[in-house]
């Protein structure tokens, strides 16, 4: 291509010019191309394109090129511009890639930091109180059984001692259910029922806790749930004293919540123990709360169980989980156990 010499203005050497926009298109797409980092890129941008640079300088020294060849020249200008421009965009982009691909790397690590750090959920509440009441009980040599929460009259209330209209099944308001008899099926008041279940399926000795739910006819309050938590204690051996009772409550009230708690046991009634006790636990302040109920197993109960009175003899404790865990963790209401707000929830 030829450009023509129409320069009035000496100092513009339109050939000359044009020769370095011809070395700048053959050697500036490398020169981009190997431009280490984006600075270096911004400079060889500057330097090709920019304000002071040869392709600059060229088309402003358009004017001095002969209208005729203006076109080819311009042409010229256009294509090497282009290709300046399309190599720079390649190696730009190169190196946005190469930045989205560390960042994501960081991205990555952080997330796993995240991860980590995310909440996963754990087991509820009661249900750690269960899994650690069942370890600390299973250390002390006890296996753990279950019964069912739908149960007879008779498990409930008869073989507890507590024939039909024994005044004592008052105690528990219990939610019966439409089946059989009118009362003959029920939601179990109590875990005691497990009681009976275990001495006639098991031979003694019996070494064994219950735990599982409880239900009542009762209005949700601070202190009361229709549906709630118990372990119920059964032991039967030859020789069982009350001094064995009071000294299992003690071994696991101090497993449970430190040595430095004690226990004391208050008379009371139930008619499946006999003598009966409420069993309660000294506070760091110096109080004493009220965990459950126990006594020695009554000679009707061991009878129920197919047991000869004579023979064996036993202890039995129950007692509530939510309260135990109300207890450990300062709670002050029981529904907070079963609203399932997670923020509370994620605080044990
Ligand atoms: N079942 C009783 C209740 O729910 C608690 C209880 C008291 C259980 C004395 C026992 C016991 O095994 O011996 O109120």
């Amino acid at each position: 291509m030829m450009a023509a010499m129409n320069s009035p203005d000496a100092s513009v050497d339109v050939h000359e010019l044009l020769d370095r926009v011809r070395r700048l298109a053959a050697d500036g797409p490398a020169t981009i191309a190997a431009a280490a980092t984006v600075d270096e890129l911004r400079r060889l941008d500057g330097e090709f394109l920019g304000k002071t640079s040869v392709m600059s300088q060229a088309k402003a020294a358009m004017r001095f090129v002969a209208p005729e060849d203006r076109k080819s020249v311009g042409g010229l200008l256009n294509e090497v511009r282009t290709a300046l421009e399309a190599a720079i965009g390649q190696r730009q982009s190169a190196f946005d890639s190469d930045a989205r691909r560390e960042r994501l790397a960081a991205e990555a690590l952080d997330l796993s930091e995240v991860m980590d750090a995310a909440p996963t959920g754990h087991r509820h509440l009661i249900s750690q109180t269960r899994e650690m009441l069942e370890d600390a009980f299973v250390g002390l040599g006890f296996t753990v059984a279950e019964g069912p929460e739908i149960e007879t009259d008779w498990y409930n209330f008869e073989a507890l001692n507590m024939p039909e209209g024994h005044p004592a099944r008052s105690m528990w308001d219990t939610l019966y259910l439409e089946a059989g008899e009118p009362e003959s099926v029920l939601l179990r008041t109590h875990t005691s029922p497990v009681q009976i279940r275990t001495m006639l399926r098991e031979e003694p000795p019996i070494y064994v806790v219950a735990p599982g739910r409880a239900y009542r006819s009762d209005t949700a309050d601070a202190t009361h749930l229709p549906v709630f938590s118990q372990i119920e204690g059964l032991v039967i051996d030859r020789g069982i004293t009350f001094a064995d009772l009071a000294g299992t409550i003690e071994t696991f009230v101090k497993l449970l919540y430190g040595s430095e708690r004690t226990t004391r046991l208050r008379p009371s009634f139930f008619p499946f123990t006999e003598p009966s006790a409420e069993f309660d636990m000294s506070t760091p302040s110096g109080e004493w709360v009220e965990l459950g109920g126990c006594g020695m197993v009554h000679p009707n109960v061991l009878r129920a169980g197919g047991l000869d009175p004579e023979e064996w003899s036993g202890f039995a404790f129950g007692f509530g989980l939510e309260r135990m865990a109300m207890q450990r963790h300062g709670l002050d209401d029981i529904r907070e156990l079963i609203t399932n707000d997670v923020r509370f929830l994620a605080q044990f």
